[in-house]
Protein backbone atom coordinates (compact mmCIF):
# COMPACT_ATOMS: atom_id res chain seq x y z
CA UNK A 1 0.00 0.00 0.00
CA UNK A 2 1.25 3.36 -0.75
CA UNK A 3 1.20 5.84 2.19
CA UNK A 4 0.48 9.44 1.71
CA UNK A 5 3.57 10.79 3.02
CA UNK A 6 3.46 13.89 5.80
CA UNK A 7 6.08 16.30 7.21
CA UNK A 8 4.34 18.20 9.60
CA UNK A 9 6.14 21.29 11.12
CA UNK A 10 6.20 22.05 15.19
CA UNK A 11 7.00 25.41 15.45
CA UNK A 12 6.83 24.86 19.05
CA UNK A 13 6.89 28.34 21.73
CA UNK A 14 8.45 30.18 18.74
CA UNK A 15 7.42 33.08 16.25
CA UNK A 16 5.82 36.47 16.56
CA UNK A 17 2.78 38.33 14.59
CA UNK A 18 5.47 39.31 12.06
CA UNK A 19 7.84 36.45 11.80
CA UNK A 20 5.04 34.08 11.23
CA UNK A 21 4.02 36.16 7.66
CA UNK A 22 6.89 35.32 6.88
CA UNK A 23 7.61 31.89 7.37
CA UNK A 24 4.00 31.30 6.19
CA UNK A 25 4.59 33.18 3.21
CA UNK A 26 8.19 31.58 2.69
CA UNK A 27 6.90 27.90 2.49
CA UNK A 28 3.47 29.31 0.24
CA UNK A 29 5.72 30.64 -2.54
CA UNK A 30 8.20 27.58 -2.19
CA UNK A 31 5.59 24.81 -2.42
CA UNK A 32 4.44 24.96 -5.90
CA UNK A 33 6.80 22.13 -6.74
CA UNK A 34 5.56 19.68 -3.87
CA UNK A 35 3.20 17.53 -5.58
CA UNK A 36 3.02 14.38 -3.14
CA UNK A 37 3.73 15.52 0.39
CA UNK A 38 0.82 16.49 3.07
CA UNK A 39 2.62 19.91 4.24
CA UNK A 40 1.24 20.92 7.70
CA UNK A 41 1.73 23.35 10.08
CA UNK A 42 1.49 23.44 13.80
CA UNK A 43 1.90 27.04 15.26
CA UNK A 44 1.43 28.30 19.21
CA UNK A 45 -2.43 28.61 19.73
CA UNK A 46 -2.38 32.87 19.34
CA UNK A 47 -0.87 32.36 15.44
CA UNK A 48 -4.12 30.09 14.70
CA UNK A 49 -6.00 32.87 13.38
CA UNK A 50 -3.09 34.48 11.43
CA UNK A 51 -1.78 31.26 9.86
CA UNK A 52 -5.92 30.40 9.07
CA UNK A 53 -5.98 33.80 7.50
CA UNK A 54 -3.30 33.03 5.03
CA UNK A 55 -2.78 29.55 4.50
CA UNK A 56 -7.25 28.85 3.96
CA UNK A 57 -7.45 27.61 0.26
CA UNK A 58 -4.17 26.54 -0.09
CA UNK A 59 -2.62 23.35 -0.14
CA UNK A 60 -0.95 23.40 3.09
CA UNK A 61 -3.04 22.24 6.31
CA UNK A 62 -2.32 23.62 10.11
CA UNK A 63 -3.02 22.40 13.20
CA UNK A 64 -2.38 22.74 17.04
CA UNK A 65 0.27 21.74 19.59
CA UNK A 66 -1.94 20.33 22.41
CA UNK A 67 -5.49 19.84 23.01
CA UNK A 68 -7.41 19.82 26.25
CA UNK A 69 -9.33 16.10 27.03
CA UNK A 70 -12.39 17.76 27.65
CA UNK A 71 -14.16 18.30 24.00
CA UNK A 72 -15.98 21.68 24.56
CA UNK A 73 -15.68 23.87 27.45
CA UNK A 74 -15.05 24.17 30.74
CA UNK A 75 -13.06 25.45 34.23
CA UNK A 76 -9.81 24.16 32.32
CA UNK A 77 -7.28 27.64 32.61
CA UNK A 78 -5.05 27.43 30.48
CA UNK A 79 -6.24 24.93 27.72
CA UNK A 80 -8.23 24.74 24.46
CA UNK A 81 -10.52 22.54 23.36
CA UNK A 82 -10.79 20.07 20.35
CA UNK A 83 -14.15 22.39 19.40
CA UNK A 84 -11.60 25.87 19.66
CA UNK A 85 -9.43 24.47 17.39
CA UNK A 86 -12.25 23.43 14.86
CA UNK A 87 -12.80 26.90 14.72
CA UNK A 88 -9.53 27.90 13.79
CA UNK A 89 -9.90 25.53 11.02
CA UNK A 90 -7.08 22.82 12.16
CA UNK A 91 -7.10 19.73 10.34
CA UNK A 92 -4.70 18.35 12.85
CA UNK A 93 -2.99 18.63 16.75
CA UNK A 94 0.12 16.81 18.31
CA UNK A 95 -0.63 14.53 21.08
CA UNK A 96 1.52 13.50 23.80
CA UNK A 97 4.68 14.86 22.28
CA UNK A 98 7.93 14.27 25.01
CA UNK A 99 8.21 18.09 26.03
CA UNK A 100 4.51 17.91 27.13
CA UNK A 101 5.05 14.57 29.00
CA UNK A 102 8.38 15.46 30.51
CA UNK A 103 8.58 19.01 31.42
CA UNK A 104 4.39 19.39 32.17
CA UNK A 105 3.90 15.61 33.62
CA UNK A 106 1.60 14.86 30.98
CA UNK A 107 1.47 10.79 31.74
CA UNK A 108 -0.03 7.95 29.53
CA UNK A 109 -3.39 8.01 31.00
CA UNK A 110 -3.82 12.40 30.31
CA UNK A 111 -2.53 11.58 26.95
CA UNK A 112 -4.86 9.02 25.98
CA UNK A 113 -7.75 11.35 27.09
CA UNK A 114 -6.43 14.10 24.98
CA UNK A 115 -5.94 12.07 22.49
CA UNK A 116 -9.55 10.61 22.82
CA UNK A 117 -11.34 14.18 22.59
CA UNK A 118 -10.68 14.75 19.20
CA UNK A 119 -11.87 11.30 17.86
CA UNK A 120 -15.01 11.63 15.82
CA UNK A 121 -14.24 15.36 15.37
CA UNK A 122 -12.20 16.56 11.82
CA UNK A 123 -8.96 17.27 13.79
CA UNK A 124 -6.82 14.39 13.17
CA UNK A 125 -4.40 13.42 15.95
CA UNK A 126 -0.57 13.10 15.64
CA UNK A 127 0.36 10.72 19.16
CA UNK A 128 4.08 10.99 19.43
CA UNK A 129 5.97 8.22 21.29
CA UNK A 130 9.48 7.47 22.29
CA UNK A 131 12.13 6.85 24.48
CA UNK A 132 14.18 8.70 27.06
CA UNK A 133 18.52 7.75 26.19
CA UNK A 134 18.87 5.67 29.66
CA UNK A 135 15.49 3.69 28.63
CA UNK A 136 17.56 2.99 25.44
CA UNK A 137 20.46 2.12 27.17
CA UNK A 138 18.89 -0.30 29.61
CA UNK A 139 17.39 -1.64 25.93
CA UNK A 140 13.59 -0.80 26.96
CA UNK A 141 12.90 1.40 23.88
CA UNK A 142 10.36 -1.29 22.66
CA UNK A 143 8.76 -1.39 26.23
CA UNK A 144 8.04 2.30 26.31
CA UNK A 145 7.28 2.37 22.94
CA UNK A 146 4.83 -0.21 23.22
CA UNK A 147 3.51 1.05 27.29
CA UNK A 148 2.65 4.35 25.40
CA UNK A 149 0.75 3.23 22.47
CA UNK A 150 -1.19 0.65 24.93
CA UNK A 151 -2.01 3.61 26.64
CA UNK A 152 -4.56 4.76 23.40
CA UNK A 153 -5.11 1.25 22.18
CA UNK A 154 -6.35 -0.18 25.05
CA UNK A 155 -9.82 1.41 24.75
CA UNK A 156 -13.34 -0.68 24.49
CA UNK A 157 -13.29 0.60 20.84
CA UNK A 158 -10.00 -1.39 20.51
CA UNK A 159 -7.67 -0.36 17.50
CA UNK A 160 -10.16 1.38 15.72
CA UNK A 161 -9.53 4.95 17.87
CA UNK A 162 -6.27 5.01 15.72
CA UNK A 163 -8.23 4.85 12.34
CA UNK A 164 -7.87 8.50 11.51
CA UNK A 165 -4.51 8.90 13.66
CA UNK A 166 -1.00 9.74 12.33
CA UNK A 167 2.26 8.88 15.20
CA UNK A 168 5.09 10.10 15.35
CA UNK A 169 8.12 8.28 16.78
CA UNK A 170 10.28 10.75 18.23
CA UNK A 171 13.58 9.65 20.35
CA UNK A 172 13.67 11.78 22.98
CA UNK A 173 17.60 11.74 22.82
CA UNK A 174 17.09 13.19 19.51
CA UNK A 175 14.97 15.84 19.53
CA UNK A 176 16.42 18.96 19.27
CA UNK A 177 19.80 17.97 19.86
CA UNK A 178 21.27 17.66 16.38
CA UNK A 179 21.66 13.57 17.38
CA UNK A 180 19.48 12.06 14.66
CA UNK A 181 18.64 8.33 14.95
CA UNK A 182 20.24 6.34 12.14
CA UNK A 183 17.73 5.17 9.47
CA UNK A 184 18.12 2.00 10.91
CA UNK A 185 17.41 2.57 14.68
CA UNK A 186 14.61 4.43 13.00
CA UNK A 187 13.20 2.28 11.07
CA UNK A 188 13.56 -0.74 13.66
CA UNK A 189 11.08 1.48 15.94
CA UNK A 190 8.61 2.40 13.21
CA UNK A 191 8.54 -1.61 11.95
CA UNK A 192 7.73 -2.52 15.35
CA UNK A 193 5.07 -0.04 15.97
CA UNK A 194 3.15 -1.07 12.82
CA UNK A 195 3.50 -4.55 13.42
CA UNK A 196 1.83 -4.05 17.30
CA UNK A 197 -0.90 -2.16 15.48
CA UNK A 198 -1.34 -4.77 12.58
CA UNK A 199 -1.76 -7.57 16.04
CA UNK A 200 -5.17 -5.44 16.24
CA UNK A 201 -5.89 -5.13 12.60
CA UNK A 202 -4.13 -5.47 10.08
CA UNK A 203 -5.44 -3.16 7.55
CA UNK A 204 -4.72 -0.32 9.95
CA UNK A 205 -1.19 -1.18 10.52
CA UNK A 206 -0.81 -1.32 6.75
CA UNK A 207 -2.41 1.88 6.34
CA UNK A 208 -1.16 4.56 9.42
CA UNK A 209 0.85 6.41 8.76
CA UNK A 210 4.35 6.90 11.20
CA UNK A 211 6.42 10.15 10.96
CA UNK A 212 9.75 10.17 12.38
CA UNK A 213 11.12 13.46 14.43
CA UNK A 214 14.07 14.17 16.14
CA UNK A 215 16.93 16.33 14.62
CA UNK A 216 15.14 15.84 10.94
CA UNK A 217 17.26 18.04 8.15
CA UNK A 218 17.61 18.90 4.69
CA UNK A 219 20.71 16.96 4.52
CA UNK A 220 19.24 13.56 6.34
CA UNK A 221 15.13 13.73 5.23
CA UNK A 222 15.82 11.69 1.83
CA UNK A 223 17.89 8.75 4.07
CA UNK A 224 15.10 8.82 6.72
CA UNK A 225 12.34 8.85 4.35
CA UNK A 226 13.15 6.60 2.32
CA UNK A 227 13.03 3.66 4.76
CA UNK A 228 10.04 1.34 4.18
CA UNK A 229 7.70 2.06 7.27
CA UNK A 230 8.91 6.01 7.56
CA UNK A 231 6.08 8.05 6.05
CA UNK A 232 7.02 11.59 6.75
CA UNK A 233 8.56 13.75 8.90
CA UNK A 234 7.30 15.63 12.33
CA UNK A 235 9.57 18.70 12.12
CA UNK A 236 10.79 21.07 14.82
CA UNK A 237 13.49 23.54 14.78
CA UNK A 238 14.07 23.07 10.90
CA UNK A 239 10.38 23.81 10.49
CA UNK A 240 11.38 27.35 11.49
CA UNK A 241 13.28 28.12 8.51
CA UNK A 242 10.70 27.73 5.32
CA UNK A 243 13.40 26.67 2.71
CA UNK A 244 14.87 24.09 5.08
CA UNK A 245 10.84 23.15 5.82
CA UNK A 246 10.28 22.96 2.20
CA UNK A 247 13.45 21.03 1.56
CA UNK A 248 12.46 18.32 3.86
CA UNK A 249 8.90 18.20 2.43
CA UNK A 250 10.39 17.85 -0.97
CA UNK A 251 12.08 14.70 0.28
CA UNK A 252 9.20 12.90 1.20
CA UNK A 253 7.13 13.54 -2.24
CA UNK A 254 7.87 9.97 -3.67
P1 LIG B 1 13.55 18.81 16.37
O1 LIG B 1 12.16 18.57 17.13
O2 LIG B 1 13.29 18.59 14.90
O3 LIG B 1 13.93 20.23 16.69
O4 LIG B 1 14.50 17.81 16.91
C1 LIG B 1 11.24 17.60 16.73
C2 LIG B 1 10.03 17.61 17.64
O5 LIG B 1 10.20 17.80 18.85
O6 LIG B 1 8.88 17.42 17.20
Amino acid sequence: MTRRPLVAGNWKMNGSASSVVELIDGITAGSGDIKETEIVVCPPFVYLHTVEELLKGSQIGWGAQNVCQEPASGAYTGEISVTMLQDFGCSYVIVGHSERRNIYGEGDALVAERFKSVLNTTVVPILCVGEQLEERERGETETVVARQLDAVLNDEQGAAVLNNAVIAYEPVWAIGTGKTATTGQAQEVHQFIRQRIAKHDAGLGEKIRILYGGSVKASNAADLFSMPDIDGGLIGGASLKGDEFLAICKAADH
